[in-house]
Order: structure tokens, then sequence, then C-alpha cells
């Protein structure tokens, strides 16, 4: 376990071109997030939230400033580095659910923790408890069309804290299901974090929901405030069969070589585990 702050992002600047013109969205952001907290980050549509979670799950690059991720420099991170990062320490859980259609809610859940290493008892049993722990004990064998939209999110936050990540990134969790929906939904989603310490960044642009986190943070004009006011420091769905069937396919592969783990090196290992991370990512993010 780290002990310093599993978040911590300094001067971090990122601008887009837009024609001619280079928007500057976010102009110096830092922020620290330590174990356990949970922090609302609040902002109109087009304010950034979207942008400086990319950048802090490393999902993007092309920005200037610092991004430690339970001390870990983003920047001195190569491609595989960052995917393995992205596996073990973080949890992504976005507005729309993106979980694999061709998997039931419990196998949904249980992919991760195979790709990250555990065995399928032990994956299933955290799994379940999971989605047991989030009202699912009867929907389990359940695939994502036979789920209600507050169902499929709260699948997405089983999965999300399956490898029990250190932080928690959600854009927008809850932006998709109706008010009461999402207020249940996003109610459960605390407990759950708070229960296994997790911290999490939760992007939003619902002040209602931003005051049941432990601290907000608001971005406008491209800088962070606190509450206060102050300024903090200075798709295209891709459902093709066999490429589900091939990402099915790689993960049994994993999990069969750690099984039969003399066949190949625990680094070859660690490599093909983040290769298949790397491609499920992949896979997910072109959904919905
Ligand atoms: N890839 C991109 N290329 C150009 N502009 C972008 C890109 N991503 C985001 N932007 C711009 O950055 C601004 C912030 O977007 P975003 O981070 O999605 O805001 P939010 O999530 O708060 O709604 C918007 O003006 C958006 O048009
Ligand atoms: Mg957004």
């Amino acid at each position: 376990m780290t002990t310093g702050p599993v978040l911590a992002v300094s001067n971090l600047k990122r601008s887009f071109l837009q024609g001619d013109e280079r928007i500057e969205v976010l102009r110096g952001v830092s922020l620290n997030i330590q174990p356990g907290e949970i922090v609302a980050l609040l902002g109109p549509s087009g304010s950034g939230k979207s942008t400086l979670l990319q950048a802090v799950g490393l999902l993007e690059g092309g920005f200037d400033g610092s991004i430690r991720i339970c001390g870990e420099e983003a920047a001195k991170l190569d491609a595989a580095e960052r995917t393995r990062v992205r596996r073990d320490a973080l949890g992504f859980i976005y507005q729309f659910h993106h979980l694999l259609p061709d998997f039931n809610a419990l196998e949904n859940v249980v992919l991760p923790q195979l790709i990250a290493g555990a065995d399928t008892p032990a994956a299933e049993a955290r799994a379940a408890e999971l989605l047991g722990a989030l009202g699912l004990a009867g929907r389990l064998r359940h695939r994502p069309s036979q789920l209600s939209g507050g169902e499929q999110q709260r699948v997405a936050v089983a999965r999300a804290l399956a490898n029990r990540p250190a932080l928690i990134l959600a854009d927008e969790p809850t932006g998709n299901l109706d008010e009461s929906t999402a207020d249940l939904v996003f109610g459960e989603f605390l407990r759950l974090v708070r229960t296994e310490s997790g911290a999490a960044l939760v992007a939003t642009h619902n002040e209602r929901l931003a005051r049941r986190m432990d601290r907000v943070l608001r971005l406008h004009d491209g800088q962070l405030h606190d509450v206060t006011g102050e300024p903090v420091a200075a798709s295209e769905p891709a459902t093709a069969p066999t490429e589900l069937a091939a990402l099915d396919a790689m993960v049994r592969e994993v999990h069969q070589l750690r099984i039969a783990s003399d066949t190949l090196s625990p680094q070859e290992l660690e490599g093909r585990s983040v290769t298949v991370w790397s491609a499920i990512e992949d896979y997910v993010s072109r959904q919905g």
C-alpha cells in the first residue's frame, strides 16, 4: 500500500487545435487525492472534465505538467508500463456502461481479475460479492442487454472495483440515468468505494451529486477551484463476434499460461497480460 497521495497532479496544461485556433482547456491544473478520498470534479459541459480524467487515466498524452499515480510519474512510463498502471491502480467508470455485450454480468466482473492474475474461483467469488453488494445477486447470469440502465451501471461499478484499484476515475457515472435511479446508484457507488477504502475522482455537472462527496473541485476557465472559489495551487460500435471471440481466447490463454506458468517467464507472462489488457481496453473504448 502506498502512503502518499494516490494522485498528484501538478500544473497540468492541455490545449487542442480547432481549425486555426488553439483552445486552452486546462491552464495549469493541480490537485492531490489522498487514499480513501472521494472528490467531485464539478463543471459545466465543455469545461474540460473529460479531458482532465483522460490525462489522469493515462489514456492520452499531449499534456504538459506532472501526473503521479501512486508515486509513479506518468511521463517516465512507456506504453506497456502505463497499461500496467491502469490495470493495477486505476478503475474506470463512464457515462455509458461499456460492458462486453456477449458476456454476462458475472463474467464482465471476472474478466479484469483473470487478466490481472487472479484464479477463477477467487475472481468469481469476488465478482459475486461485489454484484451482491450492489443488489444484483439475482442477475449474475444476465447479459448487459437483459439488464436495466441502472443495473448495467452497477455492473460497471463492480467491474471498476474488481481489482481493488487505489483510484477510481468516473466520468458522469450516472449521467445516463433518470434522477431517482441516478441517486440510488450513486449512493451505492459511494458506499462501496468507502467499504473498499478506495479513492475516487468523479466528474459531474450535477451540484447535488457533488455535495455528497468529500470535497468539491470546480473546473472553470481551465483552472481548478475548491468550493470556496479559491484556485487550488497553481463511437463507433465494433461488435464483431470474431473480435470478441479473439479477446476471449486471449484472456483464456493468459489464464492458462498462469496456471502452467513453467511455460513462460514471469516477465513474458506479464508482457502477455499487458497486451491483452490493452486489446480489451481498445475494444471497450470503441463500444457504445
Ligand atoms: N480531441 C479533441 N480535439 C479538439 N478539441 C477537444 C478534444 N477533446 C476535447 N476538446 C475540447 O475541449 C473542451 C473540453 O471538453 P471536455 O473535456 O470533453 O469537457 P467536459 O467533459 O467538461 O464536457 C471542449 O471545448 C472540447 O470541444
Ligand atoms: Mg465530459
